[in-house]
């Protein structure tokens, strides 16, 4: 099967395009598992509504939260949603990703703080929220000009100017990691994550088979850096610790990560798995799987109908591959909280794969992204039992994303403004 555009009428189209291409689609009509509590560490989430970070492009130039940004995350709360994982935070100016992403500071973290208790009132005091952070490495661009700080250099995604870093500089970026944490915890949010997916640093040198020294060549020192920091952060502070995980990401071998050898487009997920085991040894218990490049493989990470790169695979690939990453993460690490990704693209039956998936234990929570920005009562067309509107949802165009990464403008929906116009 080509990729083609979503056109399916019902759910039995959905799950005949993907039995066609030898994969099970779970799905179930009755979506109420959604709406059910789970527990956290000691807290209990309200439902397994989980919001999936989307950087917004719109903090002030000190790395703070704008009203904008605030008012992004109050409106998802005001939907009912459990939790919300906030966008890449950038844990010091040279790592951000752009002159308006956020970055917590010693000096603006009273701004994180008012950000998540604004969240709390307008979620009934009751919102689960993990402080996503991150050194956007390859991608790092600070001040308008791209300052690529590299795990190694990379025959796939090769980066002009880029600067290697090294292990002393590695070693203190893990401390800058640690202060970010003990921030995030000042600032009352409820977790942290420290973000290893979608080619960022950490993520990046997990394929550096080539490095020299302490932080590349055998597994154990390409994940060094992530688990150092944990371990750090755990000996440090008490707040939850989350990770979000790539556990594939496309890119032909030696540059990828959990790819097949031969054959990129298929996984080989022999050390990711030996990572989760290791992070559940640790006490991580909050895993949100994810997989893909931006620059290279975006379709993995977001499956979409138009807009971005040319995938490699039909859309149902990529969703089917998300959940057996998730289910496998599961079974490797069952005590942690599995959180599952990439439902947009299923439009009104996303709802329905997450509730089957939820109920046949691949994993705990399901996590929306595109949907929340495109179609914000979503949550609570869920919760009510009414079910999510096909004119609503999220039409996959890439829109958004081409808007932050290509424009350098702030995140917007424009279908949505579209419809509501109309
Ligand atoms: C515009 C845009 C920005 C994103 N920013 C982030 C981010 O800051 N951190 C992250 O982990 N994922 C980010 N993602 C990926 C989403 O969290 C999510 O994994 C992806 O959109 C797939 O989920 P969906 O199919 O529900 O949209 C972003 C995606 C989009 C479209």
């Amino acid at each position: 099967m080509k990729v083609q555009p979503f056109r399916f009428e019902n759910v039995g189209q959905l799950c005949e395009a993907s039995a066609q291409l030898g994969m099970e689609l779970p799905y179930q009509a009755d979506s109420k598992v959604l709406g059910t509590p789970i527990k956290i560490g000691d807290k209990t989430v309200k439902n397994r509504i989980l919001i999936q970070p989307i950087e917004g492009f719109d903090s002030n130039a000190d790395g703070s939260p704008s009203e904008r940004s605030v008012a992004r995350y109050c409106e998802m709360a005001r939907n009912g949603a459990g939790a919300i994982w906030i966008e890449s935070v950038s844990v010091n100016e040279e790592g951000r990703s752009n002159g308006a992403q956020l970055w917590i500071t010693r000096e603006n973290v009273g701004s994180f703080e008012k950000m998540n208790q604004a969240i709390q009132q307008a979620g009934d005091g009751d919102v689960y929220t993990i402080l996503q952070l991150t050194h956007s490495g390859r991608y790092s661009n600070p001040h308008g000009t791209p300052r690529p700080v590299c795990a190694f250099h990379s025959e796939s995604i090769p980066k002009e100017n880029e600067r290697i870093i090294t292990d002393e500089e590695l070693e203190a970026l893990e401390e800058d990691y640690v202060e970010a944490i003990l921030l995030a915890q000042q600032a009352g949010f409820d977790a942290v994550d420290v973000r290893a997916c979608h080619g960022y640093l950490i993520n990046e040198l997990f394929a550096a088979v080539n490095r020299p020294g302490r932080y590349g060549g055998s597994f154990e020192n390409r994940v060094r850096m992530l688990l150092n920091i944990i371990d750090k952060a755990k000996s440090r502070c008490s707040i939850v610790i989350g990770v979000r995980l790539n556990m594939y990401d496309g890119v032909p071998y030696p540059d990828g990560w959990g790819v097949d050898h031969e054959d990129p487009t298929k996984m080989d997920l022999e050390e990711p798995l030996k990572l989760v085991r290791l992070l559940n040894a640790r006490g991580v218990r909050l895993l949100n799987v994810s997989n893909g490049i931006g620059a290279y493989s975006p379709f993995v990470i977001r499956p979409y109908d138009t807009g971005g790169l040319e995938p490699f695979e039909p859309q149902l690939a990529g969703i089917n591959r998300m959940l057996t990453c998730a289910r496998l993460a599961k079974q490797n690490a069952p005590d942690m909280i599995v959180v599952g990704s990439a439902l947009t693209w299923l439009r009104e039956f996303g709802p329905g794969v997450a509730a089957a998936a939820i109920e046949k234990g691949w994993y705990d929570i399901a996590g929306f992204g595109r949907q929340a920005l495109a179609y914000p009562e979503f949550s609570r067309d869920i919760l009510s039992g009414d079910g999510m509107r096909r004119s609503r949802c999220c039409v996959t165009c890439c829109g958004c994303t081409n808007m932050i990464k290509k424009q350098g403008k702030m995140l917007r929906c424009v279908m949505r403004e579209k419809l509501s116009k109309n």
